[in-house]
Formats: C-alpha cells, structure tokens, sequence
C-alpha cells in the first residue's frame, strides 16, 4: 500500500526510513518532508492543519495508511478526522492527544489513577499561582498548560523568578498555551524516556533513549528540542522498565480507557529517575525527536506491521524487535538556535558521513536546491551510528560528523556523556 508520512523533522525522516523499508510499504509520501526525505519519498507540500486537503490527498495519492509524525495535527484531531474516513493512521485522537496538549490534563489523571508524578496545583489566576508558590518554596517548577514547542516550563530557582514567570505566562508569553499554568514540585534525578505502544487496552513496551535537551556541552544554556539522544539509557535498568509500566504507563492506559479516552499510538513517558523510583515529569503523544531517530536505528522488525497492528486488534501477538547494539545521534543545528538564526545556508559532504559503515544521517530542517542541500531549520541534520558500546557509537556518530562542512552549524561536543562515564565504571 501507499504509506503518507506527515511532518518534516528528524523524527519523520526517521519513521519515513522504516516505513519505506516495510514489507507493507509500495509509495512512500511525505508531506511537506525535507530534503533527506526526497531521497526515499515523494514530498509534497500539504497543510495538515487543513484536514479536507489531507483526506483528498488521501484519495488522490491511493494512501492506506498515514503515519502523524508531530504532536499539533494530533491534537488538532487529524487521526479522528482520518479514521472517520475509513484511512487507517498511526496516532492518538484529539481528546487522548490532551495527555501531551494539556499539561493540568495529565496532572489530574495522574492524581485520579495514583501515578507517581510532581505534587502541583493548576492556576488560572496570577495571584493563586503565587500563594501556591509561597507555599511550596523554590526550586519550582512552571509549566504553560498548553503546547508551547517545549518552551513552556520555566524552573525557576528561587521564589521571585517563579513569581515573574507566572507573571510572564499570564501576560502571554507563550499566548493561549499560557492561560493556564501548572506550578509544580521540582524532581531530583536523572531523566530518561521510555517508549509504548498501545491500542488502548494492550500496552507494548518499546525501549528507552536519553535526551539531552540543553543547548550546550555539559548541560548549560537553554533548553531546546533535543541536541542529541542514545538508546538504551543506563538508567533505565529492568527493574525500572517493570516498574514505569507498572506504576505509570499501566494505570495511565486504563484510566484513559476508564475516562472514555482510550489512547491508541505510542506513548512517550518523560521520566525522571529520583530515589523512589520512576516519576512521570510528561507525557507526549508522538514519539520524540532525536529519541524517534536511534529508536528506528535499533528497530530490526517492520515498523508497518507495529503500526497495523494498533489499528487491527492484534497489538496483544506483537512483538518489536530490536538491534542489541547502543544507537547514538548528534543534532547539528544552525548558529544562534534555539534563538534566531540564519536560514537557506550551504551544507557539504553529507554524502561521506552516510558512507560511513553505521552511519545514517537523518535530515530535519534541509531542503534540497538542485544540487546542494540548505539548511532551512533549528535543527537540521541528525548524524546517528550504531556501536557495540555507546563509547564507540558516540566515536563513530562524531567522525561522521567531522565529515560534514557546514560553516553556519553547530553541535554539542559531549552527546551520551553520563553513558559514556558510566561504562568506564
Ligand atoms: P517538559 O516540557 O514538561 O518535558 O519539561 C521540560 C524539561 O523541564 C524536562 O525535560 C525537565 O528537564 C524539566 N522539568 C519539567 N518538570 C520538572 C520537574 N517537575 N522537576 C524537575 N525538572 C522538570
Ligand atoms: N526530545 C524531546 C521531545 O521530543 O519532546
């Protein structure tokens, strides 16, 4: 069948590998896509917010099935619009997409079904927000309710610069994402994500990633989507694993179900690792980008055949497999991001870093012009390698990169770190 992918990141690229290496898979499309993507897809521009102009393109394009790569057209209600369209699709609906499209949603699921999560309280005053603040003192954390590019949360180190905060999201700083805020208890730990697929009642563990969502080597600057990521996360051992499915990624499923919102797709748990165990800081509703790209990199088995079988009732017989190997990718992303930055610059040599052998560069802001390809984006290019030690992997992903010419870029230099310390150990 024809296979629609929808997005234009890293994480797409990603899904768009996999999909056109399924069995399933005859016509690949991506919609807009990117420039790495034209190499195993046909990209088209389309608005995914404009749910008529999918389902012609649907039609037109003979697609029978649509994967929904970024979280906005889910929580816009795309995969209810597809399905009521009789077009097979991978993602949650619009009211289940709320458990990443509303942070104060996800909260009072947790608090209704017992799963272990940061004490907070929701806030659509200005003034309640500061008496809850006072209260609880600082560090503290202050999210906008709504989706805000994952730029929302402020932590805030001391009891002033919680108070701006809220004064800034109220005054509009991320605009109607911020009408609501949630202030919440600051977690100690070490993050980590951990991947399920779920039909809704049947839940298939994935596997975990490490994200590195600062801008600079050794955890500094602001934070941004993710500068690199590796699977597997140490600190995701088996006995953490059982216990977030257990205590987090089981109750949420069955109190989705319960509240009459059952969630189809994959669930993205963002966890903090304390010392009682896995707590969820977030949940999101699409997979994670970089964490999407060493997760298809590791995925030996057909990701179509996953994804069908949400959508047929046979989620319960599937089984993913996986490479044993450490998947490892670095974000290069052009000067100045996640602030402002240059666009339409010149990338050289991505050719001899995916000559590489375990190598694959996945694109997310590129577009091809004739020959060359230009950076468009934040982030643009995903330089991922396989190695049978994340040492290696982390080794081998930067002599890729090195390959690379790109005077308008940059990348940190210290991607899989805590990993890397851990397996000198
Ligand atoms: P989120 O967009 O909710 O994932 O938050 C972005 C980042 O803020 C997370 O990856 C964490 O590093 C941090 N964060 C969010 N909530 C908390 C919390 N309650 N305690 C500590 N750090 C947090
Ligand atoms: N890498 C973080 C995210 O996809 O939300």
């Amino acid at each position: 069948m024809n296979i629609l992918v929808i997005g234009s990141g890293g994480r797409e690229h990603a899904l768009a590998y996999a999909a056109s290496q399924s069995k399933h898979c005859d016509q690949l499309y991506c919609a807009p896509g990117n420039g790495g993507m034209e190499e195993i897809a046909i990209c088209l521009p389309l608005d995914a917010s404009n749910h008529q102009a999918v389902l012609d393109f649907c039609a037109d394009k003979d697609i029978g099935f649509v994967i929904i790569g970024p979280e906005a057209p889910l929580v816009e209600g795309l995969a209810d619009t597809l399905r009521a369209n009789n077009i097979k699709c991978f993602g949650p609906s619009a009211k289940a997409a709320q458990l990443e499209g509303s942070k104060g949603f996800t909260k009072d699921l947790c608090a209704k079904y017992d799963i272990p999560t940061a004490a907070y309280g929701r806030f659509t005053s200005a003034d309640d927000a500061k008496a809850f603040i006072a209260e609880k003192g600082a560090p503290i954390v202050i999210k906008a309710d709504g989706l805000a590019a994952g730029k929302g949360v402020i932590i805030a180190q001391t009891i002033d610069e919680a108070n701006s905060a809220v004064d800034e999201m109220f005054d509009g700083l991320f605009g109607e994402a911020g009408a609501e805020v949630v202030v919440e208890e600051f977690l100690e730990g070490e993050e980590a994500s951990f991947f399920a697929l779920t039909d809704g009642t049947n839940i298939v563990p994935l596997i975990s990633a490490q994200d590195h969502k600062r801008v600079g080597d050794n955890d500094t600057g602001p934070n941004t989507g993710g500068m690199g990521a590796y699977s597997p996360a140490p600190v995701m051992t088996d006995e953490m694993i059982q216990r977030t499915i257990k205590e987090i990624l089981e109750p949420t499923v069955k109190g989705m179900a319960a509240e009459g919102t059952p969630y189809s797709g994959v669930l993205y748990a963002g966890l903090m690792i304390t010392t009682k165990g896995p707590e969820l800081i977030e949940y999101n509703a699409r997979f994670g980008d970089p964490e999407c790209q060493v997760l298809m990199m590791r995925l030996k088995s057909d990701l179509i055949d996953a994804m069908l079988a949400i959508e047929n009732g046979t989620l319960a017989d599937h089984t993913p497999e996986w490479h044993d190997n450490v998947v490892l990718t670095i974000v290069m992303a052009s000067k100045g991001y996640p602030g402002s930055y240059s666009k339409n610059t010149a990338i050289h040599n991505i050719d001899a870093a995916n000559a590489m052998d375990h190598v694959k560069v996945f694109h997310a802001g590129t577009k091809k012009d004739g020959d060359q390809i230009l950076a468009t984006g934040g982030r643009v290019l995903n330089v991922t390698a396989s190695g049978s030690t994340v040492a290696e992997a982390q080794k081998r992903a930067y002599d890729a990169v090195h390959k690379i010419s790109w005077d308008n870029g940059f990348y940190r230099t210290d991607i899989g770190w805590r990993a890397v310390e851990r397996e000198k150990q």
